[in-house]
């Protein structure tokens, strides 16, 4: 005779994170990497979460070439589609507002942890992503934002994992909540590694027009 039966399980306080494929990248990257190094040579970019490399300054999302309009609707079309996966709330009922920025990393350069408050996702598309033997190289990683796990560690579950690694190529992208801190391994090719980062912050429809 069972003496106990189980009667729910349930998964509370989870953190999504959604991965996508654009397709027909190379185009699209090809165009992106050389307007992303046109800009470089136009500005001295900006310093954020990025050791070494170049961070561009303002939102690229305004920038008129092509790939940028083509880079906007994805973004958009990936929070869309992420937000109506785990929200009931329809997100057309409400403001959207994107900024995205690159990065060109070389040899050496990284992203410490950081997180992008006050967004709601935030996301990377992966432009180049140089091969390496070195598997850590290029990989993006996240921690996990519980606090006082270090008891679970002996039962190895993957429900209290501390970080979690992707090694994104090129023509995917990620999508994770803002508040997930994350940071990014050394570049350890000769080549550079180009990506796009981006928030996406919704908010109340104003008012107006
Ligand atoms: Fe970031």
């Amino acid at each position: 005779m069972t003496l106990i039966e189980q009667t729910k399980y349930e998964k509370l306080f989870s953190t999504p994170l959604f991965s996508f494929e654009v397709k027909g990248h190379e185009t699209i990257n090809a165009e992106l990497i050389k307007e992303g190094k046109r800009l470089r040579d136009q500005s001295d970019g900006t310093a954020k979460s990025n050791r070494g490399g170049w961070h561009s300054k303002g939102n690229l999302l305004n920038e008129k070439a092509q790939c940028f309009s083509f880079l906007s609707v994805m973004v958009e079309t990936a929070v869309l589609q992420s937000t109506r996966r785990i929200s009931k709330v329809d997100p057309d009922t409400l403001d959207l507002k994107l900024f995205a920025w690159m990065n060109i990393n070389p040899v050496g350069a990284f992203n410490s942890p950081h997180t992008h408050p006050g967004a709601h996702w935030s996301g990377v598309y992966y432009v180049s992503q140089p091969e390496v033997d070195d598997e850590k190289a290029g990989r993006i990683e996240f921690l996990d934002p519980r606090s006082d796990l270090p008891n679970w560690r002996i039962l190895k579950a993957s429900a209290f994992n501390l970080k979690k690694s992707l090694k994104p190529q090129p023509g995917e992208m990620v999508l994770f909540p803002s508040y997930l801190v994350h940071w990014v391994y050394p570049n350890t090719a000769d080549d550079e590694r180009i990506t796009i980062a981006f928030n996406a912050t919704f908010s109340k429809k104003s008012k107006k027009g």
